[in-house]
């Protein structure tokens, strides 16, 4: 896909939009639609550091992008009634850098890294007697004279967010007290959100038309939020500037998204899968190569939505595409050879 910034999908904000995201962002846990698991563990997790008088223990979140981790980072801190400070592991560059984020932060603090498996190799060494005893080693001097120093931390909750867990080192993920793996939204869910954002953006909707944008967002609520914003443009343009179902589907139509939510750029990888590679098995790089897809894209977005929706399998030998898929894209499924056993 050539052209990004319009791209439904793209994991990443833009500087107006992330001014919008900031403005519908549930601030409390009861104000955070759906993960009712995620949610319930963390009301006890943070109910029992408060009885304590503790920060609570350092929290990683997981999933892909668009789902609610930095929202949640954000919520678990206005829970503890905690002051944030927030910065990423690209932004962290230097040693130095974090070291001085770490000797600022107050008792009971929240310090957010996100993409923490982005995080330098060296820096996050400094992290591990931080996280374990709320120390930092700062090593003085060169070769034999060096000496290590040791400063007292004060006791801080430390919340990453990444999109792969993967990439994290096992000593970083084992000092986390709680790792919670956000997942894809519920249509019911997604409905609620769409209502939600829409009454904060004093939209009205009704509940069939929340229910058509909540079905055609990738089960994510950015996505969601994003449709909804479009759809609310295009309803301005080119109708009377009310949402119902017509102009969503309308609006939907001049996106290229079609029935199942699914966008150009996720029907290309499955036409990909379908006609260059017989349907697979394809491992996830040639099949990137192939498309002139960016290969992060394709596994941190494009795959966990089509894998959750059924459209894809994941086999040791690569992806296929599931007989869904062919049909989806007006292909005939292949037959296929049923295991004697
Ligand atoms: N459970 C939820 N209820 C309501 N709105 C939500 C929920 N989760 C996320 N959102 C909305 O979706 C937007 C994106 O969420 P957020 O930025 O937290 O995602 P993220 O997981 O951090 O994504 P990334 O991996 O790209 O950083 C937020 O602005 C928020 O308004
Ligand atoms: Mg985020």
């Amino acid at each position: 896909m050539s052209d990004h910034d319009e791209r439904l999908i793209d994991p990443k904000t833009t500087e107006a939009e992330a001014v919008f995201e900031l403005s519908l962002r549930p601030k409390s846990l009861d104000e955070f639609i759906g993960q009712p698991k995620v949610k319930e563990n963390l009301k006890i997790f943070l109910e029992a550091a408060k009885g304590r008088k503790e920060p609570c223990e350092h929290v990683l979140l997981y999933g892909p992008p668009g789902l609610g981790k930095t929202t949640l980072a954000h919520v678990i801190g206005n829970e503890m009634g905690a002051h944030i400070r927030v910065t990423s592991g690209p932004a962290l560059e230097r040693v130095g850098d974090l070291a001085a984020i770490l000797t600022n932060l107050e008792d009971g603090d929240v310090l957010f890294i996100d993409e923490i498996h982005r995080m330098n190799r060296s820096i996050e060494e400094v992290l591990y007697p931080a996280m374990e005893d709320y120390a930092l080693d700062i090593v003085i001097g060169k070769g034999p004279t060096a000496r290590t120093l040791r400063l007292d931390l004060r006791r801080f909750t430390l919340i990453g967010a990444t999109t792969r867990m993967s990439l994290l080192s096992a000593p970083l993920r084992d000092r986390f007290g709680a790792i919670y793996h956000l997942d894809f939204y519920g249509v019911d869910e997604m409905t609620d959100i769409v209502r939600r954002s829409a009454g904060l953006l004093n939209i009205p909707v009704e509940n069939e038309t929340a229910r058509i944008i909540a079905s055609r967002s990738r089960r994510t609520p950015r996505v969601a939020n994003r449709l909804l914003r479009r759809s609310r443009d295009y309803a301005q343009v080119r109708a009377d500037g009310t949402l119902n179902p017509e102009v969503v589907n309308l609006a939907l139509q001049a996106l290229a998204i079609d029935s199942r939510g699914l966008d150009e750029a996720d029907r290309c990888i499955l036409r990909a899968m379908i006609e260059k590679f017989s349907g697979g098995p394809v491992g996830l790089s040639t099949l990137a190569a192939s498309t002139a897809e960016d290969e992060s894209t394709l596994e941190e977005v494009i795959e966990p939505f089509l894998l959750q929706e059924g459209l894809i399998d994941r086999t040791p030998r690569g992806r296929t595409a599931t007989d869904q898929a062919y049909r989806h894209l007006g292909f005939e499924p292949p037959l296929r050879q049923t295991p004697l056993i």
